[in-house]
C-alpha cells in the first residue's frame, strides 16, 4: 500500500507539511509506504488550455515535472492533499497542481478508486478552512477518489478533513498565536486519525 501527500504550501516543512507528515507517519506505522511531495520542489507550469487531453490521456506540456508527479499519483493507493488557507481558498500552487491533473481525468478516469483526504491550516478561526477543505475534497471526488474524513468512532464532529488554526487565544487584549500547529494536540490527533482512516479504507478496498 502506498500513500502520498501533496503539499501546496509555499513554505516547505512548515505547518501544512507538519500536518501531512502526521497523517503519513501514522499510515507508515500501520505498514503503508509513504512519500511527501512538496510542490515547491517541482516545476509545474500553468495549464495552457490546449484541450489536447480531451483526445488523449496525456498533457501537451512535457518540459516540466508534471508527468513525474502524475506517475506518482498513479502509483499511489491513497492521496492526501494539504494546503494552507489563502484568502479562504487553496494556494495557487495547489490550484495549479489540480489544473495540471486534467489529463488523468478527461479520457480515462485514471485516479478513480483510490482513497483521498485533505488537511488545511489557517491563521484565524473561521479563516476559510472549511472552504479550502471543500475545494480539495471536491477535486478528489470529481477525480473519482473515495474521500475519507478524520472522524473516529466517538468524536462529536461533522465529517471532513483536518482543519487547523494558528490563532490560540486573546490574553490581556493581545492575540496569542501558536508558534506551530504541532502545539495544537487536537489538530495533530485528527491528522493521525486521518492516517488510520486512510489505511483502513485502502485495506477494505484492496480486500
Ligand atoms: C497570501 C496569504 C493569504 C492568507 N489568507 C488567509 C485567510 O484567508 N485566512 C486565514 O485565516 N489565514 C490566511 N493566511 C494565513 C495562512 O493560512 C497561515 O499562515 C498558514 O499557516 C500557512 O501555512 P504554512 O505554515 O504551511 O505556510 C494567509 C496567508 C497568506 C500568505
Amino acid at each position: 500500500m502506498k500513500i502520498i501527500g501533496i503539499n501546496g504550501s509555499h513554505r516547505k516543512g512548515k505547518n501544512t507539511a507538519i500536518m501531512l507528515h502526521a497523517v503519513l507517519d501514522e499510515a507508515a506505522a500501520l505498514g503503508a509506504e509513504t512519500e511527501l511531495l512538496e510542490l515547491t520542489d517541482y516545476n509545474i507550469k500553468f495549464c495552457v488550455s490546449c484541450n489536447k487531453c480531451l483526445g488523449k490521456p496525456q498533457c501537451s506540456i512535457t518540459d516540466d515535472d508534471n508527468t513525474l508527479v502524475g506517475e506518482k499519483l498513479l502509483q499511489a493507493d491513497g492521496i492526501v492533499l494539504g494546503s494552507p488557507v489563502y484568502w479562504a481558498n487553496v494556494t495557487a500552487l495547489m490550484k495549479n497542481f489540480m489544473d495540471r491533473t486534467r489529463w488523468l481525468h478527461m479520457c480515462k478516469n485514471m485516479l478513480a478508486g483510490k482513497v483521498g483526504a485533505a488537511v488545511t491550516i489557517a491563521g484565524l478561526r473561521n479563516g476559510g478552512q472549511e472552504a479550502a477543505l471543500r475545494i480539495m475534497e471536491h477535486f478528489l471526488t470529481v477525480q473519482g477518489l473515495y474521500v475519507v474524513d478524520s472522524r473516529n468512532q466517538s468524536a462529536p464532529i461533522m465529517s471532513g478533513g483536518v482543519n487547523g488554526t494558528l490563532f490560540a487565544d486573546i490574553k490581556d487584549g493581545k492575540t496569542v498565536w501558536r508558534r506551530s500547529v504541532s502545539e495544537d494536540e487536537l489538530t495533530m490527533s485528527d491528522c493521525r486519525q486521518l492516517g488510520r482512516n486512510m489505511v483502513n479504507a485502502i485495506n477494505s478496498l484492496l480486500k
